[in-house]
């Protein structure tokens, strides 16, 4: 399916839960995270369901967020699900990687490709710091069992306050390079102000290129991370959301109002 502005639309991102194990600073409040409600939240069969009618309609790549999609539990049963849909070509994930060292192996049995794995800094009080409550020898021993599961090629999310000169992100490069990882530098956005750049080393943020739609938690198609146009799946149907999403999707992104990063999965 072709948009508006003849953008290829064949990348579905699927938000499989809002809830995180981690805080980071600039993506959860600290406490007082307002969370969707179990009833709200889609079942396995209707991600599944969904997914199958994207892929008739052209979706080739999905890539599986949350908040961390590895917290929502049978997870595993879920890519196994996804993995299954014909014409799926690429199913990868964005996680945290702290819960990689005991799923990254079932997960590549299920038949997930690849993971992205969001990394600051290696500095393990700084990671503290970002995360609020993480561990960063969970994030290496995750990295460690994603690459012996072959969950490859791993590319590392780095945020970034002003470049990817800065120390935090200098040091991810490096870390990047020795561990044979590849690395995409992502700027800082706002989403309530529609601050956004484009991800250095991915093709995220390119909205001339943008070829997503995305799917939240509780089963919102938005065609677009800085925009609050969305259709819901349950009233509408997949097939009239999809269709609907992406007669909006807008040539560039404005200001998003209705979501977080933890609800949207980035
Ligand atoms: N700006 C840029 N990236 C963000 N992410 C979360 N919040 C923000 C933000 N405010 C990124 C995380 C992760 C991905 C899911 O989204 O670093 O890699
Ligand atoms: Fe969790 Fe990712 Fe948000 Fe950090 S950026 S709090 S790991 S969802």
């Amino acid at each position: 399916m072709y948009d508006h502005f003849n953008r290829h639309i064949t990348y579905l991102r699927i938000s499989v839960t809002d809830r995180c194990n981690l805080r980071c600073t600039y993506c959860m409040p600290e406490e007082g995270v307002k969370l969707l409600r179990h009833e709200d939240i889609l079942s396995f069969d209707e991600i599944a369901d969904f997914t199958r009618i994207a892929a008739h309609m052209g979706i080739n790549k999905v890539r599986i967020t949350g908040g961390e999609p590895l917290v929502r539990k049978g997870i595993v049963d879920l890519v196994e699900m996804i993995a299954k849909i014909d014409g799926i070509t690429d199913l990868a994930m964005t996680t945290n990687a702290i819960l990689l060292k005991q799923l990254a192996k079932p997960l590549r049995d299920a038949g997930l490709m690849r993971v992205n794995i969001s990394l600051d800094t290696i500095n393990p009080e700084r990671f503290k710091q970002i995360t609020r409550v993480g561990n960063i020898n969970d994030v290496i021993e995750g990295i460690q069992a994603a690459k012996t599961a072959g969950l490859t090629p791993i590319k590392i999310n780095c945020v970034v306050k002003e470049s990817s000169n800065e120390p935090d992100a200098l040091e991810v490069k490096r870390f990047a390079l020795d561990n044979d990882l590849q690395v995409r530098f992502i700027p800082l956005m706002d989403l309530y102000t529609g601050v956004h750049g484009v991800v250095e080393g991915g093709e995220g943020g390119d909205c001339a290129i943008c070829n997503r739609l995305r799917l939240t938690a509780n089963g919102i198609v938005k065609p677009c991370l800085f925009s609050d146009i969305g259709y819901n799946v349950r009233e509408l149907g997949a097939r009239q959301a999809i269709l609907k999403a992406i007669d909006n999707k807008p040539s560039c992104g404005g200001v998003s109002t209705n979501s977080e990063f933890y609800n949207i999965g980035g």
